[in-house]
């Protein structure tokens, strides 16, 4: 029978994957092996991320004494291609526009590529970097739907038969904090977990608007984030971090899924306003997941685990039962910054020769977010092995339309704004009611 604890083994299998044992080596060694280093990147998504990744990379490589040579920039608009590759000194024609202009980037010498684009196109990206022999930085969430899911976990194999990197945007596993709570766990400070919450409540981040004349496929890539397709909805965009964090502490994903959620004030695009899922971990754990983007509600952005000693909230506190004082175990990292620390991470592994790679852990994250979205989109329970084995499921292709492949073949139809699926109704989609004010 499985253990209800974390066990030992899953505990040092997932921290072997997320670097922790990467942490004994002393920075000052690597230094030392990175001297006279140089790495060549490329960033595909020039937005607020991708701009906030590749300074993240660069303060990594001062940190760990390395040199860096910014090769290429790819957006689907040359504007925001331009506009970044200016500030690293590249001419226009290193900045590639349209949905194949990463293909471009990868065509040149490079050795990172830094995926940061709408979460619908990484599998397509992360493959042919993969296939193009690139270590990978790469966005969370890393798919929108299951076969998407599929294709990064492949991917994800074939860069570790490569000895290829690949590090996620889930940065709570580079913080010392999340570290320090789950070794403890794995410790048994708070003895076995019986459950947890895990919630991600605040305001919908931000609406782009169709501008005039503008097709299909950009009005979708600009305003990716208000589309399932392009998102995944905002349980797989937001939450998916602190899903990411209930699988790690848990040592495992969910067996099943129960849940719902709906669509009360958004504006623009067909996805839910707010989810409130019960993730069955097995052996009578259950995880509690809600979230909502609706302004002017209760904000909390927390992970929350209950054992038989004590409790945890966050990635800094831990409480026991007994009111005896907990010393977390000391975790000393490059950086408090935990998207600094990722690349730090990526570039200690690339300088050791011991690839790091999270494709799994991440992939399985926003699998768990998936899985919440289907069953309330559609009113079913939904069960893990539907989605990664049980090919006559009515979930295992539910796939999301436009898929990634067919913004490079062609136009695309966008699905219809406000326009949001009924649970429990089959395919039925229903134009939603009357917003209230932002
Ligand atoms: N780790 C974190 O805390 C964190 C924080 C914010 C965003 N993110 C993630 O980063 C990613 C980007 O988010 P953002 O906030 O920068 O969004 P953004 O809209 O500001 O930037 C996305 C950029 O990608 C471009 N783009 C979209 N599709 C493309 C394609 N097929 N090819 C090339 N370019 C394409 C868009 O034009 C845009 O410039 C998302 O996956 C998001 O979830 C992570």
């Amino acid at each position: 029978m499985e253990s209800q604890n974390v066990s030992r083994r899953s505990f040092i299998k997932s921290a072997a994957v997320l670097g922790v044992a990467a942490q004994t080596i002393p920075l000052v060694n690597v230094r030392a092996q990175g001297a006279g280093r140089k790495f060549k990147v490329a960033l595909v998504g020039c937005g607020g991320r991708g701009n906030g990744a590749i300074g993240n990379f660069l303060e990594a490589c001062k940190l760990v004494g390395v040199e860096a040579e910014v090769v290429a920039m790819a957006d689907v608009f040359k504007d925001k291609a331009v506009a970044t590759g200016k500030k690293y000194g590249l001419p226009a024609d290193r900045c590639f526009d349209g949905f194949d202009g990463y293909r471009k980037a990868l065509a040149l010498p490079l050795d990172i590529i830094l995926l940061a684009t709408a979460p619908a196109f990484r599998p397509v990206h992360m493959e042919a970097a993969i296939a193009a022999g690139k270590h990978v930085f790469m966005e969370k969430p890393v798919a929108v739907d299951p076969p998407g899911v599929r294709r990064v976990l492949a991917a994800g194999a074939v860069a570790k038969q490569k000895g290829l990197t690949v590090v996620a945007g889930t940065q709570r596993r580079h913080q010392a904090g999340y570290q320090q709570i789950a070794r403890a766990i794995q410790d048994g400070v708070i003895g076995t977990i019986l459950g947890g919450r895990v919630s991600w409540c605040g305001n919908v981040p931000w609406i782009k608007r169709r501008e005039t004349g503008e097709d299909d496929a950009h009005y979708l890539a600009r305003n990716w984030l208000n589309f399932t397709s392009m998102s995944g909805d905002h349980i797989c965009e937001q939450h998916v971090h602190n899903l990411d964090v209930a699988n790690w502490m848990l040592g495992r994903p969910p067996k099943t899924a129960v849940g719902f959620g709906g669509r009360a004030r958004r504006e623009t695009g067909d996805m839910f306003d707010f989810f409130s899922i019960d993730f069955d971990y097995g052996n009578d754990v259950h995880i509690h997941s809600m979230c909502r983007q609706i302004p002017g509600c209760y904000d909390g952005v927390w992970e929350n685990f209950v054992g038989t000693k004590g409790t945890t909230m966050g990635g800094s506190a831990m409480k026991l039962f007994d009111g005896k004082k907990v010393t977390l175990p000391e975790i000393k990292l490059a950086t408090d910054h935990g998207q600094v620390q990722e690349h730090v991470d990526l570039l200690k592994s690339i300088l050791k020769n011991e690839a790091l790679n999270e494709a799994q852990n991440v992939a399985y994250a926003t699998l768990t977010a998936i899985m919440g979205r289907i069953t309330s989109y559609t009113g079913q329970l939904v069960r893990w092995t539907d989605l990664l084995e049980q090919k006559d499921s009515p979930f295992f292709n539910m796939a999301c339309t436009p898929a990634a492949d067919d913004f490079e073949k062609g136009p695309v139809v966008a699905p219809e704004d406000d326009v949001v699926t009924v649970p429990g109704s089959g395919e039925a989609k229903k134009k939603a009611g009357k917003k209230g004010k932002k």
